[in-house]
């Protein structure tokens, strides 16, 4: 099942999500509608909120379906270390046609559960490590644009705002 991507605006995308407590069935089949509905969206990742489920549940594929090696399912992921630093282009399903520049750290190291709820650490540098902490970010309620600059976030607000009363949000 593809669910429609959640926009900027609805309030689930701002407070943080709920730990996964139950590894069920019902979790493995969201996990199998989040891919299909972040492929759809032609995403490399999608958080459980965008698709306004509260829970601490991601997906991630940087590979976009060329390595089934490179999909990622993260239940209750949580930063455990960071180095470095990269500057590049980031967007979000939430926030379609937009992207800014976002300093995010080169590698990242995270803990977190598979969908069967056994316990995992993975890294990622680069394009995984932007992925990896975009969705965290999510799960804890905040967005990429809490990561760049007041004026260009206020810019951006007032985009949308106009674009919501055109109905084109
Ligand atoms: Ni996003």
């Amino acid at each position: 099942m593809i669910y429609p991507v959640v926009k900027y605006g609805n309030p689930v995308l701002e407070k943080p999500a709920e730990t996964v407590t139950v590894f069920d069935h019902a979790l493995r089949k969201l996990v199998e509608d989040m891919f299909e509905s972040m492929y759809a969206a032609h995403g490399v990742g999608l958080a459980a909120p965008q698709i306004g489920i509260a829970k601490r549940l991601a997906v991630i594929d940087i590979s976009f379906k060329e390595d089934p090696k490179a999909k990622l399912v993260l239940v209750n992921p949580e930063i455990v270390r960071t180095e470095g630093k990269q500057r590049g282009s980031e967007g979000c399903l939430s926030l379609p046609e937009f992207r800014e520049e976002v300093t995010r750290p080169l590698r990242v190291t995270v803990h977190a559960q598979d969908a069967t709820g056994k316990r995992f650490e993975t890294s990622g540098e680069e394009l995984l490590a932007r992925a990896l902490v975009h969705e965290t970010d999510h799960l804890n309620g905040k967005l990429y644009i809490s990561h760049i600059s007041a004026l260009k976030r206020d810019l951006m607000k007032r985009k949308i705002r106009k674009l919501m009363k055109a109905g084109e949000w």
